[in-house]
């Protein structure tokens, strides 16, 4: 029997504590089931196995996964009814970061604390690693049975959410502002859509798949979106004032180059500023959940405070 800790947590006295147990227990179930879904998969070439493996495994925060597991817990939906969807998001996420960090991109040589996927085994393999993760992540998610109702509904909302409206539309933005000059409503735009929709779309995912709706899904929704723009706006403020090694990659990778950042376009105080007012607007959109968005409350403070 897998233990699952309760989502309702105190905010007074040893919550810290059970938040960060929480957090660790989810983080580890997810591990489990990604180990075990990627060991059962047979017919994989050994090299793009062992790339696909060395990213997946590098050490991620898992926070993807964990909104989705939570968005469930939070609709009173069974987490590990939703694993298959959670760890799906997180196979998409991690294909991202290796074509993010390709020489096509950001040309980044570190992640997850360990050197770059295409720095280990060429950026070819680290092309086809990527796709082979999100490939492997539809093969995950269509393999759930039943697949109705929610269920169907959050692979939907997945798709979307990585997709050239979502994810992928706001890389092509990041590469297309390179050099430019672009206003504030254009930079949340491309962060919003290149972090903010996987961010929102896991969550609201999750709340699918317990069989959530109506206004209770909006809020949702809306918690995500804002979480998801407070956290690249962090991102952005920990690439100038972060450390190499908490945070396992390179910092100076967007501000040195000629990309605009919250950082570069607002300044260091008013970046923060922004991600503490976003923080503020996520957590009321879970007023209406009580007790039981406990968890998710201090998940928030937790990531906007981030070092890594
Ligand atoms: C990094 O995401 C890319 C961004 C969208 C900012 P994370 O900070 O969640 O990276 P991992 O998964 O913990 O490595
Ligand atoms: C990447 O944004 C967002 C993705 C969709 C992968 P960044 O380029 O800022 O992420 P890091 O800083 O490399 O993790
Ligand atoms: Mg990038
Ligand atoms: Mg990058
Ligand atoms: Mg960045």
């Amino acid at each position: 029997m897998v233990r699952w800790i309760n989502p309702t947590l105190s905010r007074k006295g040893a919550g810290n504590l059970s938040f960060k147990r929480c957090l660790g227990e989810k983080r580890l179930q997810v591990d489990r089931f990604l180990q075990k879904y990627l060991e059962s998969k047979g017919g994989v070439p050994e090299t793009l196995y062992r790339a696909m493996e060395y990213s997946l495994f590098a050490g991620g925060k898992r926070l993807r996964p964990i909104l989705l597991l939570s968005g469930c817990e939070l609709c009173g939906g069974d987490p590990l009814q939703a694993m298959p969807l959670a760890c799906a998001v997180e196979m998409i996420h991690t294909y991202s970061l290796i074509h993010d960090d390709l020489p096509a991109m950001d040309n980044d040589d570190f992640r997850r604390g360990k050197p770059t996927n295409h720095r280990v085994f060429g950026e070819g393999i680290a092309v086809l690693a990527g796709d082979g993760l999100l490939n492997s992540a539809f093969e995950l998610m269509l393999g759930i049975r039943p697949l109705d109702g929610g269920r169907l509904e959050a692979v939907r909302v997945i798709a979307e959410a990585a997709g050239v409206s979502g994810m992928i539309g706001g890389q092509v933005l990041d590469l297309e502002y390179e050099g430019k000059e672009i206003q504030l409503e254009d930079l949340k735009k491309m962060h919003s859509k290149k972090t903010g929709e996987l961010i929102s779309g896991a969550i609201l995912a999750g709340a699918l798949a317990a069989g959530c709706s109506g206004n209770k899904l909006q809020s949702i929704r809306n918690f995500g979106q804002s979480l998801g723009l407070a956290f690249q706006i962090r991102d952005d403020i920990l690439d100038v004032i972060g450390d190499r090694e908490v945070l396992g990659k390179d910092t100076g990778s967007d501000s040195s180059g000629n990309k605009s950042t919250y950082v570069s376009l607002l300044g260091l105080e008013e970046a923060k500023a922004a991600v503490g007012r976003l923080a503020a607007e996520a957590k009321e959109n879970l007023a209406g959940f009580g007790n039981r968005a406990g968890f998710l409350v201090w998940l928030t403070d937790y990531l906007v405070d981030r070092e890594f």
